[in-house]
This record gives C-alpha cells, structure tokens and sequence, in this order.
C-alpha cells in the first residue's frame, strides 16, 4: 500500500492545493476557457482553511502533496464533498479512495449519516465504485446553466464508506 499520511491543512499549502486542484480537473480534457471559469472554484485560501464548518485533509506521500479532500457542514447529519482532487501523476494508485474514506470518517466522527457530492461527470464511476448512488443533479457553480450529477454517500450502508477506518489513516 502506498506510504500515505492525511493530515490537515496548513496556510502555507493554499498555493500548493490550488494549483493541484487546478492540474487535476484538467486531466478531464476541458478546454481553457472551461477552465478558467472554474479558478475561483477549485482555489483554496486561508480564509476557507479558517472556516469553522469546512475540513480539509491533505493526503502526502514521502513530503509530498499528492490529494487532498475539502468538506463542509451542512447540518448536523449531512456533510458536503466540497473537493476531491488527486495530482494527475497518482491517479489510480488508491490515494482518492483513501481520501474519500478519510473525509467519509470526519463526518460520521461528527455523528453525520451523510455526504453529498457534486461530481464531475467524469468521476461518477469512480464514486459509484465507492459506495455512492446517484440521486439527481446540481447547477454549477462556475457554468452558467451547467448541471453536475449529485450523489449520495449513505454512511451508515454505502459500501466502501460504510467500514470506519477503511481509509487506513486515523481520521483524527
Ligand atoms: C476521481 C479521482 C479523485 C479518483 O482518484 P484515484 O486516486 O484515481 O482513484 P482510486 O485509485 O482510489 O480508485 C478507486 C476505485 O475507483 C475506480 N475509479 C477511479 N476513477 C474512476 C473513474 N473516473 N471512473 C470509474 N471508476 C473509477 C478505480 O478503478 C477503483 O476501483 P477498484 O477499487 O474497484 O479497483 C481522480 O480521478 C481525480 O482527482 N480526478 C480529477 C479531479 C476530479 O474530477 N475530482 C472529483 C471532483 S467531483
């Protein structure tokens, strides 16, 4: 299993996780004016890193920042997926599930029995692998008129995220 640690995010890795953030949602193929509406989007700043209802964990490899997940609060039983980017040279190695079930068990520590996620379409697979079901869709953000499937993530039966600890990391 690859070397991974999750811990959380500090000031000094908001450059870092924007610009991870930002490689990421490239590997998809969008085109530059895609991308360049949804900057603001997929930034991290240190006014988010101080937001009392948002978590971030950055998941690192021998030093080095390879994904990092980003929730928030919506109740006390529902949580967001607000990001789950992997740096394009780790795909496929496991670090987004680990993330995943990461960010799965902050929430349920809280006592939440939900997650929603918003996902790129491209990554609808990769969340049904995990556990999620599909339940509609929801308007972006950063594209006007644009709707993004939304996905639910049952703590208590979806799956993979139904086994606390699966992620091998202690969620803290
Ligand atoms: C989606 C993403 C987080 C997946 O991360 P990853 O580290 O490559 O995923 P993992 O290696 O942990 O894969 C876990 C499982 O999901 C499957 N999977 C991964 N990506 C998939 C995809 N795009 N479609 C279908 N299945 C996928 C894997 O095959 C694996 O299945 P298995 O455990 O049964 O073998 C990553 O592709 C990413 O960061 N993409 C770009 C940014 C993005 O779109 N993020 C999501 C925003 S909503």
């Amino acid at each position: 299993m690859l070397a991974l640690i999750i811990r959380e995010a500090r000031n000094t890795d908001c450059d870092a996780l924007s610009a991870l953030a930002f490689r990421a949602k490239a590997v998809w193929g969008y085109d530059d004016r895609f991308m360049q509406a949804c900057r603001a989007e997929l930034s991290v700043s240190p006014e988010d890193l101080a937001t009392a209802d948002l978590c971030h964990g950055v998941g690192e490899v021998d030093g080095v920042v390879v994904g990092f997940h980003a929730l928030r609060r919506l109740s006390a039983s529902e949580w967001d997926l607000d990001a789950l980017f992997v740096a394009p040279e780790h795909l496929g190695c496991g670090v987004g599930s680990r993330l995943l079930l990461h960010a799965c068990d902050l929430a349920r520590a809280t006592g939440a029995t939900r997650v929603w996620v918003q996902s790129d379409p491209h990554a609808v697979g990769f969340y049904e692998a995990m556990g999620a079901r599909r339940v509609g869709v929801r308007v972006s953000a950063s594209i006007a008129g644009r709707e993004l499937p939304l996905l639910c993530l049952d703590l208590a039966t979806g799956g993979r995220v139904a086994r606390p600890g699966a992620c091998g990391v202690d969620a803290g």
